[in-house]
């Protein structure tokens, strides 16, 4: 027997019994003729001690020990002795009285700093990532992790839900990221994508009628890595027949109603705040809105354009916006961090940013001597300004006003510390536009995916003004991130035909890369819609961490490799062969 007990389960309540402990040395102290050991498992730490008066053996091994070296010891559970005892730990009273030890296997020095983890270069540790997650607040986000997905399973299976796996070698699916693709040996040229999520068949689910499928799924997407985004992830994916959005909301807040109780203690108010796509766009600049703090956008285009400020008139003839900001009580920010606001909403590709002062009772600024004392006391009413705030107006084309402005809100709630970060403030983001324009092609592209449905009231303006179409895609957003996203979906070939065409996708096409799906249309689909949550982000949040890679055990550093396996790497000629495939590399790439 390895262990009698772990190094997480002795307490005062165990004094005399001998045990057997097998660990991790953590700490090493020696204090002449003792040596004390903090011996770590998975479970906890117990402090044993060597007395290397008792054996000539002992003495060998303690003299041998080293960090990270895996010990087996037989003893005697003691009471320490008065005043050495730790009550900050729960068997922080005991310790172990070594009669017997054995090393069961020998550490290096370790590679990495498990205490100083700022101090360490980022790929060396992706590179020993094992050896991180030795560390227990590493370990906790796994048996969160785990704890999460337990209370989900459940959730879904006390709702009627199933459990279904779908291909992971399959045709592209249409979420909109790049592809991995991987080829076929016994189909010579052809490849299989690896799904970016199992959208197509969970659709294909309900046309069989499960009614009501889960799955905690992997996906695949070969997109720009952020803070946020890994390129292999995982989704708890759903999908639901004959329901319609509220369905879908109703199931999903007592989901993470139930999660957040179970997980944290909290108990969530539901159902959650719901806004239209149109309503935050105006009011926060993004569509995934943090709603732990104000600063809301003000919408200035009226009122503005129509004095002399020409450059602000002439934006608003050619269909362009002017939003600002009221930076409450921020007027004595000096020209310097005035100059950083302006950098700042530049990277969004503003071209400018006014600004005005309301200092003893008037406005400071180089632009109000272009307008009206009339519609400066407007300006005051309707920004709500007030003695020593700042106001921050941009005009520009309307995606750059959000964009520039929505992002400056948010660097605005960190830099002035206007967040409450006790708050979990959910959102349903309701009503997506169908299109959007692709800037490449000029037309329009799905913004969600082509088989989620218009809203039926636009239907009669689906070819003549695409842009105007709302879909039923929705968005559960919390603290300022997207935490999932589905949409209610077609179901009824002839509109998805339509569809189609306004995305100028033709027959052919359309037959070639969806052909099997479309095809299961014809065979009495059900009304159906669902939605996925990010498992890793949801795991970051409710572990209030900001960095998705902590939440997955061995993830990809930013330029989507793997230090530690160094995947991905260049294969053998053979395998090529087998594949039918030749590696042509860019003359950068060979040189690597
Ligand atoms: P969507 O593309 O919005 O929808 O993805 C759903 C959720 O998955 C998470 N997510 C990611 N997490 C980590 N890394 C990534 N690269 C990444 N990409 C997405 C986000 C996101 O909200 N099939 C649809 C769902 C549906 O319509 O039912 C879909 O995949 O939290
Ligand atoms: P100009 O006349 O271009 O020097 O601009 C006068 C002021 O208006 C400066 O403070 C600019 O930052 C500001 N400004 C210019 N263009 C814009 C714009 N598109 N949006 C907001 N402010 C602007």
């Amino acid at each position: 027997m390895y262990r009698t007990n772990t190094c997480g389960g002795l307490s005062l309540k165990d004094i005399g019994k001998k045990v057997t402990l097998v660990g991790w040395c953590d700490t090493i102290r020696d204090h002449g003729n003792l040596t004390f050991i903090d011996l770590r498992d998975r479970y906890g730490f117990t402090q044993i001690v060597l007395d290397h008066s008792k054996s000539k053996e002992l003495s060998i091994i303690a003299k041998k020990l080293r960090k990270e070296f895996i010990l087996q010891i037989i003893g005697i559970v003691k009471k320490r002795p008065l005043g050495t005892e730790n009550k900050e730990m729960f068997n922080g009273e005991i310790e172990i009285n070594v009669v017997e030890s054995k090393i069961i296997a020998e550490a290096q020095p370790l590679p990495i700093d498990l205490t100083q983890r700022t101090n360490t270069n980022e790929d060396l540790l992706l590179k020993y990532r094992y050896l991180s997650l030795r560390k227990k607040e590493m370990q906790e986000k796994f048996f969160l992790r785990h704890n999460i997905v337990k209370v989900v399973r459940d959730f879904y299976n006390d709702n009627n839900f199933i459990e279904i796996e779908t291909p992971i070698l399959a045709k592209s699916t249409p979420e909109g990221a790049r592809d991995y693709l991987v080829p076929s040996r016994v189909n010579p040229g052809k490849f299989y994508a690896l799904p970016q999520s199992p959208q197509l068949f969970k659709q294909l689910l309900m046309i069989a009628g499960f009614d009501k499928y889960f799955q905690i799924a992997k996906c695949f997407r070969d997109e720009d890595l952020r803070a946020d985004r890994q390129p292999e992830f995982t989704q708890i994916d759903v999908e639901m027949s004959f329901v319609n959005q509220e369905d879908i909301f109703l199931v999903h807040e007592k989901l993470i109603k139930k999660l957040w109780k179970e997980i944290l203690n909290i108990d969530l108010k539901i159902p959650f705040q719901r806004m239209s796509y149109n309503e935050v766009m105006n009011k926060y600049g993004i569509d995934k809105p943090d709603l732990r703090f104000g600063l809301e956008l003000i919408d200035l285009t009226e009122l503005m354009s129509k004095d002399d400020f020409n450059v602000f008139n002439s934006i608003v003839e050619k269909k362009g916006l002017i939003k600002g900001i009221n930076l409450k009580g921020k007027a004595n920010l000096s020209r310097n961090e005035i100059l950083k606001l302006e950098e700042f909403i530049k990277i969004y590709k503003a071209k400018g940013l006014a600004t005005l002062k309301f200092v003893g009772g008037k406005f400071e600024s180089n632009i109000t001597k272009f307008f009206k004392e009339e519609t400066l006391k407007k300006l005051i009413k309707i920004a709500k300004v007030e003695e020593g705030d700042i106001l921050l107006i941009v005009a520009d084309k309307e995606k750059i006003v959000f964009d520039s402005l929505g992002n400056l809100r948010n660097y605005l709630g960190k830099k002035f510390d206007l967040i409450d970060i006790s708050k979990w403030c959910f959102v349903w983001v309701t009503d997506f536009p169908m299109f959007e324009l692709d800037e490449e092609e000029q037309r329009p592209k799905a913004l969600h995916h082509p088989f989620t449905s218009p809203k039926l009231e636009h239907l009669n303006i689906l070819e003549s003004d695409p842009y105007s179409v709302k879909s039923n895609a929705y968005d559960l957003v919390l603290n300022g991130f997207e935490l999932g996203g589905g949409s209610i979906r077609i179901h009824n070939p002839e509109l998805q035909k339509r569809i189609f065409n306004v995305l100028k996708i033709s027959d052919k096409e359309a037959s070639e890369k969806f052909g099997f799906f479309l095809e299961a249309f014809k065979y009495g689909a059900p009304p159906h819609g669902g939605l996925a949550f990010g498992l890793d982000r949801l795991v970051m949040l409710i572990a209030g961490s900001n960095d998705i890679r902590e939440t997955i055990a061995f993830p990809k550093n930013k330029s989507a490799s793997s230090p530690m396996d160094n995947s991905p790497s260049i294969v053998s000629k053979k395998q090529l062969d087998e594949l039918n495939l030749i590696s042509v590399l860019p003359e950068e790439a060979k040189k690597k």
